[in-house]
């Protein structure tokens, strides 16, 4: 018996909605250093595909972040694997993440990246799962709001699996515990 795939946000909902959000952060950021966060891994083809949405000049930086064991649930523990290349006193952080479920690895990584000065920190998040948070956190910019369902596909993984699916798939079936 193998696992069953559902398509929930195809790859053409995605573009249209990263398109709009790109708008938006292009208005609401009208001057000085923008750095894109991107959290690894999940949230790398957001990155690539919502910084070519936004019409001015960033940078981009990347952070290492585990708070998953090979399961579903979050362990609670948040763990950093890479840290930021570049400073951030002063510049204005957008961090961009894949999807926000319990709320624990961002609520950790904003409180680890305002010890260190920066002008402002704002999330950028694909996806938001709000029944599920335990920690609060504001997410300023939200893709999509979806159902509490395991999804992969996009950048998103199961045990590292279905990262590469270019749509955003709800995982069913027996091996999906
Ligand atoms: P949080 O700390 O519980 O908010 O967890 C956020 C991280 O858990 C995300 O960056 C994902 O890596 C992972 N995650 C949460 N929900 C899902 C899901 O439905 N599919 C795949 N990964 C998920
Ligand atoms: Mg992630």
């Amino acid at each position: 018996m193998s696992d069953s795939i559902r398509i929930l946000l195809s790859a053409q909902q995605i573009h249209a909605r990263i398109q709009e959000m790109g708008a938006q952060i292009y208005a609401d950021y009208p001057a000085g250093s923008l750095h894109l966060v991107c959290i690894l891994k999940g949230a790398c083809f957001f990155l690539a595909d919502l910084a070519r949405a936004i019409d001015r000049e960033v940078v981009i930086d990347f952070m290492g972040i585990s708070s998953y064991g090979r399961g579903k649930t979050t362990s609670g523990a948040v763990r950093l694997t890479k840290d930021l290349d570049l400073p951030i006193e002063g510049v204005d952080i957008l961090l961009v993440e894949d999807i926000v479920d319990s709320g624990v690895t961002l609520s950790y990584l904003v409180k680890v990246l305002e010890q260190r000065k920066p002008r402002s920190v704002r999330i950028a998040a694909l996806l938001d799962k709000p029944e599920r948070r335990r920690r609060p956190v504001k997410v300023n910019y939200v893709g999509f709001e979806i159902p509490d369902e395991f999804v992969v596909g996009y950048g998103l993984d199961y045990g590292e699996r279905y990262r590469n699916l270019p749509d955003v798939c709800v995982l069913e079936g027996p091996h999906v515990a």
